[in-house]
């Protein structure tokens, strides 16, 4: 990893920290608001703050790998519970990166787009492992959400929502027919085949949930 660029260019990031952080959940809503509803519980300044000291740490700590992979797993972990999912990551990487990019004008070098790339997917990598097998891509749904991302996330999100508050699947199926995209899906194959569908993500991330 090159650490030297990392910190070279992070020091110019730090000393408009919070601009950029701004600017950064600002990009990110812009470009995925679908992502917004994850941070509802959130003051957004603090949130930007938090964003801004975990990344302080990290580069700090580059050299200091036992440090970085404990703060990592904890944090990947924590993660969890706020309905990120291993999807959401390729996101917020891009919209790091076109923010540093932004903020870094001349700066932003071939030779330091590698080393951000590189180290956002070392620091995903950690924050995985911690959060380990549950994070598991979803590779089990059907085509017709397959194809689409963003429903599949949301889906995914509020399916974790009504399983961490003890709803039986069958309420967990009840509840998501009546959710919108599930309504237009119904109107393409019919209620009971849409059910089959939904009781088979319910169940394949109550398995995640429980394992
Ligand atoms: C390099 C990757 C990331 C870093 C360093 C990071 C850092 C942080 C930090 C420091 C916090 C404050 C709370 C805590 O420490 O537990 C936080 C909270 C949060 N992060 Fe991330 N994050 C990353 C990726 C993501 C991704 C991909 C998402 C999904 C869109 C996300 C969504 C959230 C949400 C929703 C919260 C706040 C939840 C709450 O307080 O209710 N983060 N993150």
């Amino acid at each position: 990893m090159k650490i030297e660029i990392l910190e070279e260019t992070f020091t110019a990031i730090k000393s408009n920290g919070e601009e950029f952080t701004k600017s950064f959940y600002k990009n990110l809503f812009i470009k995925y608001p679908e992502v917004k509803p994850l941070f509802s519980n959130v003051v957004i300044e603090e949130q930007e703050k938090k964003l801004l000291i975990s990344l302080v740490l990290v580069i700090d700590n580059l050299r200091n790998f036992t440090y970085l992979k404990n703060m990592l797993y904890n944090l990947g972990e924590r993660h969890l519970q706020y309905d990120v999912i291993s999807d959401h990551y390729p996101l917020v990487g891009e919209i790091l990166l076109g923010t540093l990019e932004q903020h870094l004008g001349s700066k932003w070098t071939t030779e330091a787009q590698q080393a951000w790339t590189e180290a956002y997917n070392a620091i995903v990598d950690l924050m995985l492992e911690g959060a380990k097998e549950k994070y598991r891509p979803l590779s089990f749904y059907t085509k017709e959400l397959k194809s689409n991302l963003m429903e599949r996330l949301r889906i995914e999100s509020l399916t974790r929502k009504y399983i961490r508050k003890n709803n039986s699947t069958d309420t967990i199926v009840q509840k998501l027919m009546k959710d919108t995209y599930f309504q237009e899906i119904q109107q393409q194959i019919g209620s009971a085949k849409t059910v089959k569908i939904i009781s088979s993500i319910v169940q394949k991330i109550n398995n995640r949930h429980n394992n």
